[in-house]
Order: structure tokens, then C-alpha cells, then sequence
């Protein structure tokens, strides 16, 4: 274990974690736009900065993807930190005024207009979803196209994906709600990804419910299960195989 200090309180942490795991588990907050607990850390946001004083020297990184060191103090609420968490918020709410989650954090902070010119974006190219489909689902359909303003995520084809197997993963890790998923019945649509799907019809109760290519993909991967399964939607899986069988995604 490491002792770390935390806001003049001493935290004992395990070797390898960050400070922002450090933080959460003596329970003192520390405000996240980009982490997520499934996905390795970034640091794309930059909203975690805290200000870490090591052997006298002080300097401001993110929680997230600071690994916790013997003997460093840590202070997440000092005017150092407060100034330089309030220009990235003001520069997020700039880029993305009407995404609630970033509206809230700013507001956290005193900020009601950013003084930059306003954007209308939705995305802040965290690489979340990326991230995902290349380390969870292992399909890499979309990655970072581009460079400077016209950097983007996309997939590598404009016109109807073929790679996507329309999991919705990605929507699930968005911190911003960027990613939307249309089901109108037999089709599944993501409009970011260019992704239109057939979804598959319920054995039991006749609901559409994931896409074709996405359980024909997780059927290759779960030899063992059986045909039935992947022709049963999750609610009537979970009712006539009780939670053994609740697959992760379709
Ligand atoms: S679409 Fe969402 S998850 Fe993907 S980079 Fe943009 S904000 Fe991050
Ligand atoms: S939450 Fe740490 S950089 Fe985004």
C-alpha cells in the first residue's frame, strides 16, 4: 500500500492505482467528464486536474491518470486547481453549450456563459467510445479521423458501415449523449456512425431486439450456448432461463 496525503487527510492506496481511485475510495470527490471504471484513463477532459505537490515542487495533472506515489500531497480544491478547472470548463461549455452534463460541472463552478465563441457540438473527442469497440467488443469500427479543428470520430466509410455491429456500447460510455441509437422497429440506426441494422425478432414474444450481425457475431464467440438463445430477446431470455444466460450486450 501507498500513504498518500489528500486534502490534509492521509489515504492509504494500493500500488498502481490513481489518485483519482485513491480519492473516491476515501470518498472525497473529485469531478470526472472522461473516466470511466471499464475503460484505461485518457485524460482527454482534463475536468479531474488536481494539483500535486511532490518533494516541494507543485504542478497540476488529472486524477485519473496520476498514479498514486508515497509521500505526495494532493489538493483537489485549491485556487490553483479551482482556476485552471474553471478555463477548461469555460472551454467546454464553448464547445459544447447544450450537453446537460458539462452545463451542470460549469455551472458547479460559478460559470453561466463561457466568454469564448460558442460551438454546438455534442462530442469532446474523449475517445471513450473508441476505446470500447476496440477493447471491449473488439471490433475497432470507429476511430479519430483528421487533425486540429476538423478532428472527429467517424468510421473509416461515410456511407453505410459494414463493420459496426451496432451494439451501442459506445452510446452506453458517451459521457456527453453524443452517440444516439434509433430503434424503429426491424431497424436499428446510429446516425454518427452512418450504421443502419436488422435487428432480430424475439422466438417468444415477436420484439425486435438486437441487430442480426451483432448476435451472429456474439454466436461465434459463445459456441457453447445454443441456438435458442441468440433467438430470444433479453427480457424473455431472462424469464425462461432466469440470469444465467443474460448476455452482455445483445
Ligand atoms: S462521441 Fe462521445 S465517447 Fe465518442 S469521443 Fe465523442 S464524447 Fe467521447
Ligand atoms: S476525467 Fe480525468 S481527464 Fe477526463
Amino acid at each position: 500500500m501507498v500513504k498518500l496525503i489528500i486534502d490534509n487527510r492521509e489515504v492509504e492506496a494500493r500500488e498502481g492505482s490513481t489518485i483519482l481511485e485513491a480519492a473516491q475510495k476515501a470518498g472525497i470527490k473529485i469531478p470526472t467528464l472522461c473516466y470511466h471504471q471499464a475503460l484505461t484513463p485518457y485524460g482527454a477532459c482534463r475536468v479531474c486536474t488536481v494539483e500535486i505537490i511532490r518533494k516541494g515542487w507543485s504542478r497540476l495533472s488529472t486524477a485519473c491518470t496520476y498514479p498514486v506515489q508515497e509521500g505526495i500531497e494532493v489538493k483537489t480544491k485549491s485556487e490553483k486547481v479551482k482556476k485552471a478547472r474553471k478555463i477548461i470548463l469555460e472551454m467546454l461549455l464553448a464547445r459544447c453549450p447544450n450537453v446537460k452534463k458539462i452545463k451542470d460541472l460549469a455551472e458547479e463552478m460559478g460559470i453561466k456563459k463561457p466568454r469564448f465563441e460558442l460551438d454546438n457540438e455534442e462530442c469532446i473527442l474523449c475517445g471513450l467510445c473508441v476505446q470500447v469497440c476496440e477493447e471491449i467488443i473488439g471490433v475497432s469500427a470507429i476511430g479519430f479521423v483528421n487533425r486540429g479543428a476538423e478532428r472527429e470520430v467517424n468510421t473509416p466509410y461515410e456511407i453505410n458501415s459494414d463493420v459496426c455491429l451496432g451494439c451501442g456500447a459506445c452510446a452506453v460510455v458517451c459521457p456527453t449523449g453524443a452517440i444516439k441509437i434509433e430503434d424503429i422497429k426491424e431497424i436499428r440506426k446510429i446516425p454518427l456512425w452512418h450504421t443502419e441494422l436488422k435487428r432480430r425478432k424475439c422466438r417468444i414474444c415477436g420484439e425486435f431486439f438486437a441487430p442480426e450481425v451483432e448476435i451472429d457475431f456474439l454466436k461465434k464467440k459463445e459456441t457453447r450456448l445454443g441456438e435458442e438463445i441468440f433467438k430470444t430477446c433479453p427480457k424473455c431470455r431472462k424469464k425462461e432461463l432466469g440470469n444465467k444466460f443474460v448476455m452482455r450486450h445483445a
